[in-house]
């Protein structure tokens, strides 16, 4: 099976290792796994100019298609077709929806897809149903098979507890800012029990498998005595973290690479109590094809180079480095989380990665909460982010 993709749009950045995913996705659900699918992805003015030359329509469109009428040879190989879709359009027509770009990309490649495989809604009002039908069902084989619609936010809640340790009583509760930023809209929780305990106790943790609803996320150094409280306590995933005891937070991404075996037999132990494994690494290739050869569920990439960047040329080759990450890791079926010093002002472009489901950010929200209440800060980062998915 081969998906040509040719990216030529100018404007809205695209994920290529999404739609491809998708593309084969599709092949496969539609039995056709030796076909050729020929995507192009560009601007309106392409898009309007094929529409007037090939449909005699002066305007542009979203989505055009041209099956190739090849019938399937003995090893089922065949051409199925070209679908070309506008990227603006696209980008438009989600922000008028509410929706990430990629998402509303998606759509349009089902639709063109379906188109190729012979249904057309412009026939009758009969074939627009039947048309209907068949894309609703690759909508939901589609989807179902990855959650990248909205970016996630995960709350990281230590800072709450570094407060209350700070004078070794009861308040700020942990838990009781774990419930507010769920009332908010975060979609997890997260917590590193470190070994020092600095700041998230063991009694915390406790509490919160009681009372999170969304979802727990415990990050951890993999030492034998944590990994003991974290099999026992089933959180919903684990995050494993390098930890150092002198460092003021996680420094690096975890070296992989470097103790693959070692960590995929922690891996191994926490999937047997089917707790699912995230690695916090460095936006680095050989880490991420480490973590999918270790059996790791999600890579956390590290934002923190990026968000320490004290220039905009450092900024941008940061977010380069983790765009590429992302999809890399993607590509090798890691579902991708990111974090680490993301705040107000960075977390717009970040968050606009397709491949990225989940960010987990800490300081700058709570930094925030202090001025303007742990809602509110919750929920203006949520917009920050719906906006820049294109919201
Ligand atoms: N992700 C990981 C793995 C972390 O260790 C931290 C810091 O605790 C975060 C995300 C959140 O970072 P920040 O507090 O800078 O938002």
């Amino acid at each position: 099976m081969a998906i040509l993709l040719r990216d030529e749009s100018t404007a809205v950045r695209v994920c290529q290792a999404m739609i491809r995913a998708d593309a084969r996705a599709l092949l496969d659900a539609a039995q056709l796994p030796a076909a050729e699918l020929s995507i192009l992805i560009i601007d309106d003015d392409y898009i309007r100019q094929l529409n007037r030359d090939h449909r005699g329509k002066d305007k542009t469109t979203n989505v055009l298609s041209w099956p190739q009428d090849d019938s399937p040879g003995p090893d089922g190989s065949m051409i199925l077709g070209d679908i070309v879709i506008s990227a603006d359009t696209a980008a438009r027509e989600a922000r008028e929806r509410g929706i990430g770009t990629s998402s509303r990309i998606r759509r349009l490649l089902i639709h063109g897809f379906v188109h190729l495989l012979g249904f057309d809604h412009e026939i009758s009002e009969i074939e627009a149903e039947r048309m209907r039908a068949e894309e609703k069902k690759f909508v939901t084989i589609i989807e179902q098979r990855r959650i990248t619609e909205m970016t996630t936010l995960a709350i990281n809640i230590d800072h709450v507890a570094t407060l209350r340790q700070a004078r070794g009583g009861l308040e700020p509760d942990p838990v009781t800012a774990a419930g507010i930023c769920e009332l908010a809209g975060a979609g997890g929780i997260v917590v590193h029990l470190r070994e020092d305990r600095r700041h998230i106790q063991d009694r915390d943790i406790n509490l919160l498998r009681q009372t999170v609803k969304s979802k727990l996320n415990l990050e951890m150094g993999a030492t034998e005595e944590i990994i003991g409280i974290a099999l026992d306590l089933g959180p919903d995933m684990v995050t494993l973290v390098p930890e150092k005891r002198q460092e003021l937070t996680t420094e690096g991404g975890l070296d992989v690479a470097a103790q693959e075996e070692k960590i995929a037999a922690v891996i191994k132990r926490f999937n047997d109590k089917k707790i699912p494994v995230s690695l916090f690494v460095d936006p680095d290739d050989l880490q991420i094809k480490a973590s999918a050869s270790a059996g790791a569920t999600f890579v956390e990439i590290h934002t923190g180079r990026y968000s320490d960047a004290v220039d905009e040329a450092g900024r941008k080759k940061e977010f380069s480095l983790i765009a590429a990450a992302a999809e890399t890791a993607f590509d090798l079926g890691l579902r991708v989380n990111a974090g680490h010093g993301l705040d107000y002002l960075n977390t717009g472009p970040i968050a606009a990665l397709p491949a990225i489901e989940e960010l987990s950010i800490g300081h700058a929200v709570m930094s925030r909460a202090v001025m303007v209440g742990l809602e509110t800060a919750v929920r203006e980062m949520r917009e920050i982010m719906f906006k820049a998915e294109g919201g």
